[in-house]
């Protein structure tokens, strides 16, 4: 595995994770029809679930000691997403503005905080594992 990628690769990942979401919230501000916000929607829940879940395996695989936290960050904004989803295509809910700016802000607040303390981590510990040999 070729850790120095999978760093690039975190990266490139948030920036497509917020710019599914400035087009959420761009969606919600203009109006945008259903089916472009539905698909937004839809590509942000799959999206973020995939990205977790690479993120959390790069965190057993280095025995990141803040795991636990940082998981309930993730399912917490899963649950959140998951939730917004469900209100707009099945209960008919209205997808506002205030709802796309709530997601986003977590996740800036996530990547800027959590997920900048773990990257921090990965490097020193790939670091130590090729100076260990
Ligand atoms: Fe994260
Ligand atoms: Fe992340």
């Amino acid at each position: 595995m070729n850790l120095r990628l999978d760093l690039n690769d975190i990266d490139a990942e948030h920036h497509v994770q917020l710019g599914l979401t400035q087009a959420l919230c761009a969606a919600a501000s203009y109006g945008a029809d259903e089916t472009r916000t539905q698909e937004i929607l839809d590509q942000l829940v799959v999206y973020s679930d995939m990205h977790f879940l690479s993120e959390q395996l790069l965190m057993r695989l280095s025995g990141y000691p803040d795991y636990d936290s940082h998981a309930l960050q993730h399912d917490d904004l899963m649950e959140q997403l998951e939730t917004v989803n469900q209100q707009y295509s099945s209960a008919g809910e209205p997808f506002t503005l205030l709802k796309a700016k709530a997601i986003l802000e977590f996740l800036v607040n996530h990547i800027g905080a959590h997920d900048r303390r773990f990257i921090d981590y990965y490097r020193d510990w790939v670091r130590r594992s090729a100076a260990d040999g």
